[in-house]
């Protein structure tokens, strides 16, 4: 049960305005350091040496050569790396990792890209030279080098996250229309800007690690089992992060070897995981096959539904991309079921990348829904208007507040949908062939456990603590913000302190909860801040002395009574002699009365010029209903970089292996490709605000993930508009338009 239902919630106006981050001029200056920058006394740098095939063991290992390159330090590898143990890997138990196996645990090769060795030496550059010359031979195994492969010599296992209702097969062979379509998704890979780093130390026995994370709390736990010490003995610090899309929700093996090695060497050891591993080492969405079919009954009623979903996964670990995970409720339908299963390929362990599951299974349900909409000749959008559910039927719960109706319609009107003519190709301009889709976008609302601090200072300022992170999305800003509102304080006026594992347990950055679960905390703690400072004011030394509480009000900074006087709570302190009135607080996860989730739909334009085959994304319109924004700035930026990436995920994006070998083709940023600005769109973001208090008292649901989910799939609408060709499988390339 939450435990943190409003009393009396009223938000003044800096809740939901567009502040600029502030940690924006840090950023901009040089003056935020990230985990490669950190410079402790003593630092020697690591650099990796990578397995080259992708299946197989390690014959021989020679680091004679290589020992002899300047600067050498220590080569480690699994003939000579310290004894380690597993972390259970709980996400209940907060120490969840992705990759279970610990590095250099034994000789075999998994995937290609996987360390085999570990060298250290007193320069970044030494480190890299002498990786160079540490001589791997291997004896090679066939790969399995894609999902057709894995299922073709093992089949699948079973995943998790499936569902049924009614009896799909008999509602679909009875059913006035069908389709039975399958839609595939490549291998995608985060590519967050700050690559994957870590600056580990010890002194005694307490591990400090600088470690580009976005769940310090997660990260600290799973240390502290891998390196079987307490968990008070470890301290992760993610200050600042240049995002991570979710590749850095968990522990990976880099992390792992740096800290074992600083161990072992007494001395602070740095390690940046090159661009290359960063496709191999770090997760990567995997690649998905799914069935879709879908019936109507006369009426253009959907009455059956199945989405049988497949990923791939690595040999050491089960990953599940669930990509029905919407699909169990978006849409009204009595027959329904989902299902997810995996197959094992030699590929590193995928993770979550932004929005997982609904990313890609949107692209599949949206497209299957136009599909269905185009069968039974109905235009798409009204056909979505007809079938949208109006409760969770997967639950039997109803939605805490869900306005995807208002969205869609007010995104189509934005757009000009009514301006679009049904018919394949017959909108022109110019040389270009105009194509108009659209789609629902749709991602789960979750709210963690989570501990705050927040101190009112004797020098007027307040100091908000909570060990969660900022990735970029602008948590320091809205914390100041809640912390501003509450105590009337100027934001220049408080400090906000994320990413270090020592401050109150906060949750990861991801999943899109960061927002809806800090928040209630963080006021929480400011209240019982606020009650301290009034005892302290009402107290014998108070400036309020015999004044009640009760008849005290917060005001600018301070506290003011029914006749007008007011004291700052510098001034508060100061008569009392107190340094600070600090208030600490723990607020539950959401509780189960009602289904949270988030809606929205997005309208694309493309244009195709068949004269010269290009295709490009000319416009956007999304409305998007998360409850209430509480910056809007941050929150649009969201949006609009989730578009971005949709983009990318729609025409461009694809982590290639060859078929022969298992090995990735394309691991660079120059070969894996990404929408630059010449492909950007004009793109235009409708934020509903409606506070959905239900689900906590800002009313917010969480922003990150959502603008991703059916951008693809309203891309391909678009391109089957535009040219006639229902490209079902990702990214739409101009090969597949010709
Ligand atoms: Mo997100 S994939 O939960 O960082």
């Amino acid at each position: 049960m939450s435990d943190d239902k409003p009393t009396a919630p009223h938000f003044g106006a800096i809740i939901g305005a567009g502040v600029p981050r502030i940690d924006g001029p840090d950023k901009l200056s040089g003056r935020a350091h990230y985990a490669a920058d950190q410079q402790p006394a003593g630092l020697v740098y690591g650099y990796g040496v990578f397995s080259t095939i992708a299946s197989g063991k390690v014959s021989q290992l020679s680091v004679a050569r290589a020992r002899q390159m300047p600067g050498v330090i220590e080569i480690f590898h699994h003939g000579h790396f310290p004894k380690l143990y597993r972390s259970p890997s709980s996400f209940a138990q907060g120490n969840k990792v992705e990759e279970t196996r610990l590095p250099f645990e034994d000789e075999r090769i998994y995937y290609a890209g996987q360390f085999v060795a570990l060298v250290v030496a007193d320069t970044f550059e030494n480190a890299r030279a002498a990786a160079r010359e540490v001589e791997v031979s291997y004896a090679e195994d066939h790969a399995l080098a894609n999902l057709d492969q894995g299922v073709a010599a093992h089949g699948t296992r079973a995943g998790r996250g499936d569902h049924s209702r009614g009896d799909a097969a008999a509602a679909f062979d009875s059913a006035a229309q069908r389709i039975d379509v399958t839609y595939r998704t490549p291998v995608e890979t985060h590519n967050p800007m700050e690559m994957h780093a870590s600056t580990a130390w010890w002194e005694r026995d307490h591990l400090t690690i600088f470690d580009a994370s976005q769940g310090v709390v997660m990260a600290r736990n799973a240390l502290s089992k891998i390196f079987a010490i307490p968990p008070e003995r470890v301290t992760v610090h993610a200050p600042y992060i240049g995002s991570g899309f979710g590749s850095k929700l968990w522990t990976w093996p880099h992390a792992v070897a740096t800290a074992a090695a600083a161990r072992e060497l007494g001395r602070p050891v740095q390690l940046v995981v090159p661009r290359a591993q960063m496709f191999t080492t770090t997760g990567h969405r995997p690649e998905t096959r799914q069935r879709l079919r879908l019936a109507t009954d006369g009426n253009g009623k959907l009455v059956s539904l199945r989405h049988e979903s497949i990923n791939t996964t690595s040999f050491t670990d089960q990953y599940v991309e669930t990509c029905g995970s919407v699909t169990k409720s978006l849409y009204s339908c009595p027959h329904l079921t989902v299902s997810h299963a995996t197959t094992q390929v030699n590929r590193g362990t995928p993770t979550s990348m932004r929005a997982p599951g609904a990313a890609p299974g949107l692209f599949a349900l949206e497209s299957a829904v136009d599909e269905m909409a185009v069968a039974v000749g109905a235009d798409p959008l009204a056909f979505r208007l007809d079938n949208y559910a109006e409760r969770d039927e997967s639950q039997d719960l109803a939605f805490s507040s869900n306005h995807i109706v208002e969205a869609t319609q007010r995104a189509a009107e934005r757009f000009g949908w009514d301006e679009r003519s049904a018919e394949i190709g017959s909108m022109r301009q110019g040389r270009e062939i105009v194509g108009y889709g659209m789609a629902a976008c749709n991602w789960e609302a979750l709210k963690r456990p989570c501990d705050a601090r927040v101190s009112l200072r004797a020098d007027g300022t307040a100091l908000a603590s909570c060990a969660t992170q900022d990735i970029g999305t602008g948590t320091y800003t809205i914390v100041a913000q809640a912390v501003s509102d509450l105590t009337g304080l100027p934001l220049e006026r408080i400090t906000v302190e994320l990413g270090d594992s020592s401050y109150p347990d906060g949750p990861v950055s991801g999943g899109s909860w960061a927002t809806a679960t800090t928040l209630p905390a963080i006021a929480k703690a400011a209240r019982v801040a606020l009650d301290e400072m009034k005892r302290y004011a009402t107290g014998a030394n108070g400036a309020f002395a015999g004044v009640a509480s009760d008849e005290l009000e917060v005001a600018e900074g301070g506290l003011r009574n029914t006749d007008g006087k007011q004291v700052s709570f510098a001034d508060i302190l100061g008569a009392a002699r107190y340094g600070s009135a600090d208030g600490e607080a723990h607020t539950e996860g959401a509780d189960a009365q009602y289904s949270y989730r988030s809606f929205g739909a997005h309208f694309v334009e493309v244009r195709w010029d068949p004269g010269i085959s290009h295709l490009r994304v000319a416009r956007v319109v999304s409305a998007i209903d998360v409850g209430r924004v509480i910056n809007e700035t941050t929150a649009r930026n969201q949006v609009e970089g989730a578009i971005v990436m949709g983009v990318g995920m729609g025409l461009f994006e694809a982590t290639e292996y060859d078929a022969r070998n298992g090995r990735p083709v394309n691991n660079d940023y120059a070969e894996y490709v990404v929408p630059v600005h010449a492909d950007q769109p004009e793109v235009d973001v409708i934020l509903l605000d409606y506070p959905d208090t239900r689900f906590n008292e800002y009313g917010a649901r969480g922003i990150g993930e959502i603008g991703i989910t059916g951008l693809a799939a309203a891309v391909a609408n678009a391109v089957y508009h535009a040219t006639g060709k229902r490209i079902r499988e990702l990214p739409i390339t101009l090969d597949k338009l010709m």
